[in-house]
């Protein structure tokens, strides 16, 4: 339900030319008017109360009140810095993450796109070595009697070296992370692949932003998704399941230079 405060309105229709559904509509009085029967089809992304330079809109409840006021953000060069600049941390400190990055990492998750809006993702974040240390001795065990088998030898001869390495103990799945956090989507949500990753690359690069070292473990995803016990521990909604996963913390490396990748194709038409 979208309100429309008349008082305050002044008619520009800056929200109907934004509302990506047109459930607000030029009313014959010339203000905005929200179209009852396509309700439905709001995704309530909050659009016409962002872009209402007046305070006159109320989306679902939410109000002028509500929002944030907008500040400064990075400019395209500092942007494109922390782009190249961050690196897959492996080696980490176990340093105290501050309580204000926290507070800013784990509160910004709201503001994640999510494709039709959908904000049902669930976000499962393991804070400590000592939690983290338990998915990592269950991990290592059901890896260890499966490497044991020599089948998994036989039908992924590539990854023979990490196979070797599990076997020594390291932790090649949660890269003795002091922290990670896992990204779910119900099995029907409708981008659930895209969703995920998304939210954790953004949470990537506000992690890194402030200081933290951050790694994908795409060999997380899979434990997750073939390992019951581990994945029962996240606590997940019914119906969910595991679509990406990140590792934070403090990292115990820096770097000097930043690399020189190979470009990737790109093809401007
Ligand atoms: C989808 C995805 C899955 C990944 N999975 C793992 C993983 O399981 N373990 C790991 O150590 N690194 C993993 N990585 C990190 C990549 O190895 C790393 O990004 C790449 O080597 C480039 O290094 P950089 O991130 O420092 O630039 C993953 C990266 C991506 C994007």
């Amino acid at each position: 339900m979208i309100v429309i405060d008349k008082s305050k309105c002044v008619r520009c229709g800056a929200c109907m030319r934004d509302c990506i559904v047109h459930v607000l509509t030029k009313g014959e009085d010339g203000y905005p008017a929200f179209r009852k029967e396509d309700e439905r089809f709001c995704l309530n992304c909050q659009h016409c109360l962002a872009v209402c330079a007046h305070g006159a809109v109320t989306c679902n409840d939410v109000g002028f009140g509500e929002t944030l006021d907008v500040e400064q953000i990075p400019d395209g060069r500092a942007e494109a810095a922390l782009l190249r600049q961050r690196r897959s941390t492996r080696q980490w400190r176990d340093d105290p993450i501050p309580e204000e990055v926290w507070t800013r990492l784990v509160d910004t998750l709201a503001w994640m796109p999510t494709g039709c809006n959908d904000h049902r993702l669930h976000f499962t974040i393991v804070r400590g070595r000592e939690k983290m240390d338990w998915y990592r001795r269950e991990v290592a065990r059901t890896l260890q009697k499966l490497v044991r088998t020599r089948i998994p030898q036989i039908l992924f001869p590539k990854f023979r070296r990490y196979m070797a390495e599990i076997m020594r103990g390291d932790d090649v799945v949660f890269r003795n992370a002091p922290c990670m956090i896992v990204a779910s989507t119900p099995k029907k949500a409708p981008c659930r692949e895209a969703d995920p990753w998304i939210a954790l690359s953004y949470f990537d690069l506000l992690a890194q932003a402030n200081g933290l070292g951050t790694c994908w473990s795409g060999f997380g995803v899979h434990a997750f998704k073939g390992m019951r016990g581990i994945r029962k521990a996240l606590n997940m909604p019914r119906g969910y399941e595991v679509g990406a996963v990140l590792l934070f913390g403090v990292p115990a490396v820096e770097y000097a230079r930043v690399p020189h990748p190979r470009p990737m194709s790109v093809e401007v038409q």
